[in-house]
């Protein structure tokens, strides 16, 4: 298993900050060579900070959002308004403040029944958007992402069947601890990707932060070790989260 990049930082702040950094650095590069940036959100709660961070007067004015097509990883089985929405949340700590073009901003419809034709949606969207070479996946230039303390990424989470979809791009999944669906974009789309980031914080964090990455696991034993990304994947830290680490597992 290729292994990641590991970045600690020293608190959430500290995160959002070297996200930022990346966003702005990756979104000018896909943006010369290609002439869009194409990204995809996390949900929960973690990225909330970088998605204020980059809707600052630090970093909002030196990104072209004009350039940037917005997408999400997965998404609840509620409607935009809802508080549990992950389109809600960015919307309100980022879309809603940065200069990006409406129809440039693509939600997962998680209200629409049945979730298979909003999956289906979905991925056409993402077919009709992305580079998708050879008949792959499409590729995103970077996929957020935020760990579940059972190593979920997106909505694959433990023991779903979702985690061994390959044909399909996006997909709905029954979360049984959760007594919920979810829409949540698949591990041949993840792992297509030239860039995907980790965001990972708090002492909450520690065990699953141990399991994958202070033992070597032969085999995949939680879902966010079946991300081995044709491109970049780096995971970052901060040190709460990292606590029990290795030094030798810092960068
Ligand atoms: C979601 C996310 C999910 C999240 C993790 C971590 O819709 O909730 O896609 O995968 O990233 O559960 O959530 P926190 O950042 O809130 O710890």
């Amino acid at each position: 298993m290729t292994q990641p990049a590991i970045h600690i930082c020293t608190n959430p702040a500290a995160i959002a900050e070297a996200v930022a950094r990346r966003w702005a650095a990756l979104s000018a590069t896909a943006i010369a060579e290609r002439g869009f940036f194409h990204v995809a959100l996390a949900g929960g709660s973690t990225p909330r900070l970088l998605y204020q961070t980059l809707a600052s007067p630090a970093w909002r004015d030196d990104i072209d959002w004009s350039r940037l097509h917005v997408f999400f990883g997965d998404e609840r089985s509620v409607p935009p308004e809802h508080p549990d929405s992950n389109y809600r949340m960015a919307r309100e700590s980022l879309l809603d403040h940065v200069p990006i073009p409406s129809d440039q901003i693509h939600r997962m419809k998680g209200e629409q029944r049945p979730l298979e034709t909003a999956a289906a949606t979905y991925a056409a969207c993402l077919e009709t958007l992305l580079p998708h070479p050879k008949q792959d996946a499409p590729c995103f230039d970077l996929i957020l992402l935020g760990l579940g303390p059972d190593g979920h990424v997106a909505s694959l989470f433990p023991d779903t069947a979702i985690l061994h979809e390959r044909e399909r791009w996006v997909a709905p999944v029954y979360v049984d601890k959760l007594h919920t669906w979810r829409l949540s974009v698949t591990f041949p789309v993840l792992n297509q990707a030239r860039h995907v980031l980790l965001l990972v914080a708090g002492d909450a964090k520690r065990p699953i932060v141990n399991a994958v990455l202070a033992e070597e696991d032969a085999e995949p034993r939680y879902p966010v070790q079946m991300i081995q990304p044709q491109g970049e994947l780096a995971w970052y830290l901060d040190e709460a989260a990292a606590a029990d680490l290795p030094s030798s597992r810092h960068l």
